[in-house]
């Protein structure tokens, strides 16, 4: 087994469309200081690639071709797709309905999770998405399949789309929300699913102060002397410093 000083820690978040995955990642990864990885966004870069080449989503040969073809860089609420800055880009409806139906050809699954993978193994991450516990780091030392009630999923994405100007209507959205999930937990690769080892957290009525502590209470729980570890600790010291 790898030692304290070279010991990468993957801490895997499952679930579905609007359970509070990303804000929680990103959270908790600025909390133990392991890098951030919304695996949503990348099917979604790849989804607006094809959209502005005119590709089609049903097209498995081209878009298994535009997926490993991709140049993706990932910070912290950030993506650039082919060196152009695409985060605001690939929050539109069109894409997420697009970045779901894409998802489901496992030519574009093989590109996007050998791509994960490499990030995993460079350092200690907070990987979120649909498969991550199941399929790209079965391995991984915490899994947590983070759901929420369906209202609340939507109640939370209405919320999200208000604050950025968008009128979308709350019955269109828990229609498309409740398509995606359909979609992404029927495919044949790869589905939403909760690993048989994941804690299943139900955030429904809780803050995300609460939802974070209880995300890492199970962290230190299962990972009790890596390097990233201390990190945290520094950070909490420095904090109450
Ligand atoms: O997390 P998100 O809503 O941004 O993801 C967009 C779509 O990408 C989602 O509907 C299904 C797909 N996806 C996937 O199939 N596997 C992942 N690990 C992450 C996302």
């Amino acid at each position: 087994m790898a030692d304290n000083q070279t010991k990468r820690v993957v801490v895997a978040i499952d679930g579905p469309a609007g359970a509070g995955k990303s804000t929680i990642a990103r959270r908790l990864a600025q909390r133990l200081g392991f890098t951030y990885i919304d695996t949503g966004a990348m099917y979604r870069a790849v989804a607006l690639w094809a959209l502005r080449q005119g590709v089609r989503f049903d097209d498995l040969h081209r878009m298994e071709q535009l997926a490993m073809a991709a140049t993706i860089e990932l910070a912290p609420g950030r993506i650039r797709l082919n060196g152009e800055d695409a985060s605001d880009a690939i929050r539109t409806p069109e894409v997420s309905s697009g970045a779901s139906q894409i998802a489901v050809i496992p030519g574009v699954r093989r590109a996007m999770v050998g791509k994960q993978r490499e990030i995993g193994e460079r350092s200690s991450v907070v990987m979120e998405g649909r498969d991550i516990g199941t399929v790209v780091f079965p391995n991984a030392a915490v899994k947590i399949y983070l759901d929420a009630d369906i209202e609340e999923r939507v109640r939370r994405r209405l919320e999200e789309e208000r604050a950025k100007g968008s009128t979308v209507n709350a019955g269109a959205l828990a229609e498309q929300m409740k398509e995606r999930d359909r979609r992404d937990s029927t495919r044949a690769d790869a589905p939403l699913a909760q690993a048989p080892d994941a804690t299943y957290l139900n955030s429904t009525g809780m803050s995300l102060d609460e939802v974070e502590e209880a995300i890492l209470k199970i962290v230190r729980a299962r990972v009790t002397n890596g390097k990233e570890y201390q990190k945290e600790s520094e950070a909490r010291s420095q904090k109450s410093e």
